[in-house]
């Protein structure tokens, strides 16, 4: 099966498919959702400090795990342990994906719906009555079915022909209009007010609160990355042995922080221009708010086109990449052609995510808990097995391509991603289940105002 198996054309093509995968719904609406309800910059220290000491080595271990098994996460598991414990474990990597698109697409629904109504303003008069009306129910299920379609037209084309052509696209754009758009939020009058939330932290609530932001800074941190569902894996696998694990691993972080960071810069000066803070929590922050505000600012309806284009696309270049783990498991394990696969879960994908489009319950609980835990959790798997199944294989590995720094640091990469890592991460997920957490996940979101800070 070896050598019919498909490959990235070129180097650049592989860097901007994961890129593109990174940069996404979360950095633009996972992201301020996350940060308001955990105290702003306070969040964002604790988000960054997990992107760089755990983000970057764990990006390292599923390539590892990809490139040298030339597998999807199930196959990877089961072809370089021969355990059949590991081999099931895999298979919690498909779940994690199919519980990802199913509320990833609902959301890229409300994208595709806020792009097309941006042209005609139809939510500038009430943005909140707008998205209460839109948000879960048929019509959330009619434009999850429409996104997901556009992720499986671009899948079923393959790892050339679809993704590698989609995302080289793509990424460009997007970085263009961001910059645009962020030029553009700084000229605003509430940009300082935006700007103090968003980059300065309130140290008090950070000590008091660090056991709260903790799980959620590493779950957006993973989610961010696309860690722990074996996105990274699957796009490793179709590496080539002479580039460079860590030098490539290093520039899509960099890329995807940076890209996030930007999106700040857009989302929190528009936000605080009108004067309305963090403003609406939860997961319609950006929708409620950032509509609103394009509905009263200068130029604020071709900027809101732009804007939700931008985050459609960004939307789409992640989650081809969440498609593309269930796929490559038919593909590589049962030997089922790729548009068979994709078919096959676009299936599935019409029932599970209408599931989320149709309940906020369901939603809120899939999108944020869940998804935290089970990230959090898969990428401690990966880095276990990286560290204590493949041990010096891992090092060989991240050697292969690499030049002299990486040489250096492969043994102690192993070590941390072997023991330090995955203690951190277990750590994580026993902080999220302490009651302490479980009683203020609903807090009042606001509770560090900009008003009261600036
Ligand atoms: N990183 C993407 C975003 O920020 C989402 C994503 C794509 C993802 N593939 C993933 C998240 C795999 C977790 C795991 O929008």
């Amino acid at each position: 099966m070896a050598d019919t198996r498909e490959s990235w054309q070129t180097r650049l093509g592989f860097i901007l498919a994961a890129v593109g995968s990174a940069v996404g719904l979360g950095n633009i609406w996972r992201f301020p959702w996350m940060a308001s309800e955990n105290g702003g910059a306070a969040f964002l220290v604790v988000y960054l400090g997990i992107v760089l000491l755990v983000g970057v080595p764990g990006l390292l271990g599923e390539f590892v795990i990809g490139r040298r098994s030339k597998r999807n996460p199930v196959g990877a598991l089961s072809s370089l342990s021969d355990s059949k414990g590991w081999s099931a474990f895999g298979h919690v990597f498909v779940v994690t994906a199919v519980l990802l698109l199913s509320f990833y697409s609902v959301v890229g629904g409300w994208i595709l719906r806020y792009f097309g109504a941006s042209f005609t303003g139809a939510y500038f008069g009430n943005p909140g009555a707008y998205f209460s009306s839109i948000n879960y129910g048929f019509e959330a299920v009619a434009f999850h079915v429409l996104f997901l379609f556009l992720t499986a037209a671009i899948v079923g084309f393959g790892v050339k022909g679809g993704i590698e052509r989609a995302t080289k696209v793509m990424m460009p754009a997007i970085v263009v209009l961001l910059v645009g758009l962020a030029a553009w939020g700084l000229t605003l009058d509430g940009a300082s007010a935006g700007l103090a939330f968003y980059l300065s932290p309130d140290l008090g609530y950070l000590q008091t609160h660090f056991l709260d932001i903790l799980p959620a800074a590493a779950g957006q941190a993973l989610f961010t990355l696309s860690l722990g569902a074996g996105t990274m894996v699957t796009y490793a696998s179709y590496l080539g042995e002479d580039r460079s694990l860590p030098v490539d691993g290093t520039f899509i972080a960099g890329l995807n922080t940076l890209v996030g960071v930007l999106a700040g810069f857009v989302v929190f000066p528009i936000l605080f221009a009108l004067g309305s803070g963090a403003g609406q929590p939860g997961a319609g922050a950006v929708f409620v708010s950032l509509a609103g505000a394009f509905a009263a600012l200068p130029y604020g309806q071709v900027v809101a086109v732009v804007f939700f284009g931008v985050v459609a696309l960004a939307a789409l270049s992640s989650s081809i990449s969440m498609l593309e783990i269930p796929v490559s498991f038919l593909v590589d394990e049962y030997g089922v052609s790729r548009r068979k696969a994709t078919v096959a879960f676009t299936g599935l994908f019409l029932v599970t995510g209408s599931v989320n489009a149709l309940s906020a319950q369901v939603f809120g609980f899939v999108a944020g808990t869940l998804v935290n835990l089970l990230l959090t959790g898969g990428l401690a798997g990966f880095l276990l097995f990286t560290g204590w199944v493949l041990g010096t294989d891992a090092v060989a590995e991240l050697r292969s391509g690499a030049g002299d720094l990486g040489q250096r640091l492969a043994t102690p990469w192993l070590y941390a991603v072997g023991v330090v890592l995955p203690l951190f991460l277990v750590f994580t997920l026993l902080s999220s289940l302490l009651p302490c957490s479980a009683s203020n996940s609903g807090r009042a979101p606001s509770s560090r105002s900009p008003s009261a800070s600036s």
